[in-house]
């Protein structure tokens, strides 16, 4: 059941990612692929995509946590609980002590090439059994939103 979800969708993720890479990776094992991304390189910490690097504010800057905020009662509210309570994604609470911040930035931004190719994300959804949906932040949206999650985590 999970194999078809994915064909369904992944017409839509390759449309957004581009490049060699995707291809590689859907044909894995039937193209010559020697020029292409590798990808079974070992798993990256920082996830897959455009954020490389993430400098985190020491104290948190409140008007980015009230912005992510805002962002997560418009379109993370009804997926993710703020406590570690499994709703139809993971619960958020202790999510930037199990993840770097590039991580969850990637997850947010670049979620249909996390899904295909990043093994943690893919063991996450091996356990909700539903793809996340892309949201269409902006890099700026996305960066309140992980300021709020540091929030609900305590940091300061
Ligand atoms: C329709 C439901 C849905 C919505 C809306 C949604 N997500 Fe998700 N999210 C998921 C699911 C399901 C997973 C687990 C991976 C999978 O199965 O695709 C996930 C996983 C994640 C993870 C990784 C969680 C972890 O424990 O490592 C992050 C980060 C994340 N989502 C961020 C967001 C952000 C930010 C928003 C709002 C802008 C959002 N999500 C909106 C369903 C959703």
């Amino acid at each position: 059941m999970k194999k078809r979800l994915i064909l369904c969708l992944i017409p839509l993720g390759l449309l957004t990612a581009c490049g060699g890479g995707d291809d590689a990776a859907e044909n894995a094992g039937a193209m010559p692929a020697e020029s292409m991304v590798e990808d079974d390189a070992p798993a990256d910490p920082k996830g897959i995509g455009e954020i490389k690097h993430v400098d985190l504010n020491s104290p948190l800057n409140e008007d980015m946590v009230t912005k992510g905020s805002a962002i997560y009662d418009m379109k993370c509210a009804a997926c993710h609980k703020l406590t570690d309570m499994r709703v139809v994604g993971p619960g958020w609470k202790g999510i930037t002590d199990r993840r770097t911040p590039e991580w969850i930035m990637n997850m947010t931004l670049n979620v249909d090439v996390m899904l295909e190719k990043d093994p943690e994300a893919q063991a996450l959804l091996k356990e909700c059994l539903v793809r996340m949906p892309n949201q269409n932040l902006s890099q700026e949206d996305s960066r309140n939103v992980l300021e709020f999650m540091l929030k609900n985590d305590g940091k300061s």
